[in-house]
């Protein structure tokens, strides 16, 4: 049977932002959340319906964030040393075997129903589609986008909105290749994800083959192996890198294209702001959920 190393991370409510940026800049991007205060901060039917209330009895008065290796620990070796020494909160590693990794990822991950057209959810689960909603299968893996992150919903809610069917779309930092498919799903025609990771590759094109959607998932570091255009370019990666991918994005996007992003820290969002406007772009529609920010830019005709 395989075996996972499992980080169990506790921090304080403050220190939690800190934590989740060190978590990205380590290329930690799939994680279980358990914050006992969930349920307070955002009630709305339909969208945080993914935890199992259990879950709450006896757990740490605070953030408990769970990481998990099937390598061995090395992999987490700099990320605990940043956790120590920024005193980022207090972790423990255990090994459990490939069933109760399962089994807590399902405690963790059910159905959600995001924007107005999508239903995200595990392949284990049944759902009653009384909406015609477009369902999308994602099983909660070793890449990020599962769909319960704000910043993976927001991007998602404004697929929705600005994505033509026909239109041709690029997905910079596809993760699990959730918001690829999703544009398939919303009828888009050529559609292309990248990752600088290869195992997020490998996931997301098991997860397009789950979907029955044809989509092109490539490693590339942002635009490096990118050689088509498109009328829609998302991508959810953090602010900085999305300031470098702005510097070339007018190679790739069409005049009057869209550029979708997220993965913004309030306090980042003007420095993606300003490289909207030094790039052409008019700013469009800018979104907040739970400190987290996502920005819709246009790209000027000339
Ligand atoms: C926050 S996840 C987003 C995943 C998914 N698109 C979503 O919205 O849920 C960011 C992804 O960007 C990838 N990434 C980070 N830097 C990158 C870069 N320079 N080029 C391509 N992908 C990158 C990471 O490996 C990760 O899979």
């Amino acid at each position: 049977m395989d075996k996972w190393t499992e980080l169990t991370i506790t921090t304080e409510y403050d220190k939690w932002i800190f934590l989740e940026k060190e978590l990205y800049n380590h290329g930690f991007y799939s994680f279980e959340l358990i914050d006992p205060r969930m349920d307070q901060i955002d009630n709305r039917e339909g969208r945080w319906d993914f935890f199992d209330e259990d879950i709450f009895n006896d757990v740490y008065d605070g953030i408990t964030v769970k990481l998990y290796s099937q390598e061995d620990f090395n992999e987490f070796e700099d990320l605990l040393q940043t956790i120590y020494e920024e005193d980022l909160g207090d972790a423990n590693l255990t090994e459990i075997d490939d069933e109760d990794w399962k089994n807590n990822w399902k405690s963790f991950y059910s159905t959600m129903e995001i924007g107005n057209k999508f239903t995200i959810k595990p392949t284990w689960e049944e759902y009653s589609n009384v909406d015609n909603r477009h369902v999308i299968e994602i099983d909660p893996g070793m890449a990020f986008g599962t769909g319960g992150h704000e910043t993976t919903k927001m991007c998602l809610e404004h697929l929705e909105k600005y994505l033509k069917p026909g239109d041709d779309v690029l997905d910079i930092g596809s993760g699990s290749g959730i918001l690829a498919i999703a544009s398939k799903f919303l009828g888009a025609d050529v559609v292309i994800g990248t990752d600088l990771d290869e195992k997020a590759v490998e996931i997301a094109k098991e997860n397009a083959n789950l979907n029955n959607v044809e989509v092109e998932f490539i490693v590339s570091n942002l635009f490096s192996n990118v050689k088509n255009t498109a009328d829609i370019i998302v991508s959810n990666i953090v602010a900085e890198v999305l300031v470098l991918l702005l510097e070339d994005i007018d190679k790739y996007l069409k005049p009057g294209g869209y550029f979708i992003s997220s993965g913004i820290i309030e306090e980042r969002a003007k420095l993606v702001e300003d490289a909207l406007i030094k790039n052409n772009f008019e700013i469009i529609e800018k979104t907040i959920d739970n400190q987290w920010v996502s920005i819709v830019g246009r790209l000027k005709d000339a």
